[in-house]
């Protein structure tokens, strides 16, 4: 966990640092920009020049923290690959089943994953399970998937998300999708969700 938590202050940093001081800045001078419509063209469009190569910048310098960020193996090999990688290293046995599933929008992938890692986690740190079971498949024009284990559950009301929890809902809705927490104490939970994919597989 510690050095996951290095990696996500490295991040913070270099968003910090990064896109979000660039992002200040252009948003600075596009207030200027404003002020000299009408005024000055020449000025106006040197100004707008500079603007977009600071804006292209920007993107550049979020496209190669997003590369940083993204799993090479689920980049190269897909959803199925890259989460049975992260299983064989699981504390609590843990099975993947997602022969159904292709490849998909990286954003949708990298949502998939992420979630699941979380659920995994949470299932390792709270759940006291004996076993984890992850199913991905595809239906009505949905990725879905389902993080599942036989532990002592917990309260699953909406209102005890932690940032965990909150994190996935927050992602997945973020890209149309949804998450479902269904736990009793004492039966086990199951954590799942789905994601438009369009078409009708
Ligand atoms: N599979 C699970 N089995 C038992 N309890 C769980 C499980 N998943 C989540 N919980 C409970 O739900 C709470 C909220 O989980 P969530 O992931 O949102 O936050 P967290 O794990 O406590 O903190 P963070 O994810 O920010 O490290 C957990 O503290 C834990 O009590
Ligand atoms: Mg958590």
């Amino acid at each position: 966990m510690a050095a996951q938590d290095d990696e996500r202050r490295k991040i913070e940093r270099d968003l910090h640092d990064g896109a979000q001081q660039q992002l200040v800045a252009l948003s600075v001078q596009l207030k200027l920009a404003e002020q000299l419509v009408g005024k000055d063209a020449e000025k106006e469009r040197e100004l707008l020049a500079r603007l977009g190569s600071q804006a292209s910048a920007a993107l550049e310098d979020l496209r190669s923290l997003a590369r940083g960020i993204y799993p090479p193996l689920l980049a190269d090999k897909g959803l199925a690959a890259a989460l049975e990688s992260q299983a064989r290293k699981a504390a609590v046995p843990t099975t993947i089943e997602a022969g159904g599933v292709g490849r998909y929008p990286q954003d949708v992938e990298s949502t998939i994953y992420f979630c699941t890692l979380e659920a995994l986690n949470n299932v390792a740190k709270y759940a006291e399970a004996s076993r984890a079971i992850v199913r991905l498949w595809q239906r009505d024009g949905h990725v879905e998937f389902a993080v599942d284990d036989d532990g002592r559950g917990f309260d699953a009301d909406a209102a005890s998300y932690g940032t965990g929890l909150q994190g996935m809902a927050d992602r997945l809705d973020a890209i149309g999708g949804e998450l479902l927490v269904e736990s009793h104490p004492g039966t086990g939970s199951t954590v799942s969700g789905r994601v438009p994919v369009g078409g009708t597989g």
